[in-house]
This record gives structure tokens, sequence and C-alpha cells, in this order.
């Protein structure tokens, strides 16, 4: 499973860029409000950061099909080609979705919330469509389950689309995903650093370097002897 930073504040994506196994960067309006930039300003510097092979997702705002097809062109154009143009699933975003695809850019669904709106950007030719787990189990409902429903709905039906979990709270959810066989998940630097808290595996590191001390004196390592 892909592992992506949803996320705009430089500083955090190298923070984790520098320590964790990461795929790519995803952003929406809110992620770019938070930084206070530009959002070309701010999407081209994370663009530089992290190369062009790497995954960058960035969300067009329209309210109609063609001016949100307008701004995926412009956002291709300036970000690369491996950006992803993140389209609500919304019906205008239907139409979008499908005049982009069919341009060859890529797209990613975004502001999925029931298994329906994926099947539709689907078929409409996305590339991901980006389930919202933690705002689906706010709502009272299962978000991981309608994730992996989506997962096995592109699979019966043969379907390019694969899926770009979003929206997590804690662990287990990205966890579970992956356990599941996702294709991509998008998780804040707090939530991929969850995933390696553990204060007793802190412990028994620091219980292997007092015992080497011990033996070879403070502040040696393997590099002696
Ligand atoms: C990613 O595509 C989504 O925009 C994002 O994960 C939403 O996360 P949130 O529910 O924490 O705002």
């Amino acid at each position: 499973m892909k592992l992506l930073i949803d996320d705009a504040n430089l500083s955090a994506i190298k923070r984790i860029y520098d320590l964790y196994p990461c795929d790519g960067v995803t952003t929406n309006p809110s992620i770019l409000a938070k930084t206070g930039k530009w959002p070309y300003e701010a999407l081209l510097a994370i663009r530089a950061f992290i190369g062009e092979e790497a995954d960058l997702h960035a969300q067009v705002i329209g309210r109609d099909a063609e001016t949100m097809a307008a701004e995926g062109r412009r956002i291709a154009s300036l970000l690369g080609r491996n950006t992803y143009i993140k389209i609500p699933a919304v019906p205008q975003g239907l139409k979008a979705m499908r005049i982009l695809s069919g341009e060859g850019l890529r797209v990613t669904a975004t502001a999925v919330y029931t298994v329906q709106q994926a099947y539709l950007a689907g078929k409409a030719g996305a590339d991901f469509a980006a389930p919202y787990v933690n705002r689906i189990d706010n709502l009272g409902g299962d978000g991981v389950e309608t994730a992996c429903r989506i997962h096995d709905l592109y699979r019966v039906n043969n379907m390019k689309t694969q899926i770009l979990a979003a929206s997590f709270k804690n662990t287990r959810q990205v966890l579970a995903l992956a356990e599941y066989g996702a294709a991509a998940a998008t998780a804040s630097p707090e939530v991929i650093e969850g995933m390696m808290k553990n204060a007793d595996v802190d412990a028994a590191v620091e219980a292997f370097i007092a015992d080497f001390e011990s033996l070879c004196g403070p502040g040696k390592n393997m590099l002696e002897g």
C-alpha cells in the first residue's frame, strides 16, 4: 500500500519524509489554507521537495465541470505528470472526471462518503477514489468497511480505479486498510508517527544501548574495536 502525507506544511512533510518511507503528498483546500501561503506557492515547494516521481494530489474548487476541468489542466501543467487532480465526487465532478481522464490526466475522486459515489467515479475514469474513513465513522457508519467495499467493487467489476483511503484519526484504521490490500492511504504526520509510537520499544532499545555501554564504555558503539 502506498503511504502519502496528508499535509501541506513543508517542515512537517520534510520531518516525515526524512524518517518514514512515503510515496507522496495529498492536499485539499482546507489543508492549503492552514499554510497561509498562495496555493501554487505551497504546492510548487512541495513538488520541488518530493521530486518529479512522487505522487502529489491537488484539488479543484470550481462548481461546474468546465471550470473544474480548466483548473485541472492548469494544476497538471504546473505541477508535473505525477500530479493527481482531486475532483469532488458530485455530479459536476463526474463530468469533469470524464473530461480530464479522457485527456489522459490523472484523477482522484475525493469527498467520497458512499460506495455508490465511488462506483460512479470509477465509471467516470478516476484513477483513485478517496473514501473519508474517519468522517464516515463520525456519521455512524463504518469507514474501513466502506473503503473495503469500494476496493472489492472495483476489483469485481474489473475497473482500473483504486482506493486512496483518506481521513484517518488513528493508526488502526490505516493498518486495517493495509491488511486488506488497499492501493494507497493518506494520513496526517501525527497518524504516521503514531504508527511507530511505542514506549516498550523505546525502553527495549535503551536497554540494549545501556548494556552495550556497560560492556564497552559510555558513548561507544559498533564503530569501535
Ligand atoms: C484527503 O483526500 C482528504 O482531503 C483528507 O484526508 C480529509 O481528512 P480530514 O477528514 O481529516 O479532514
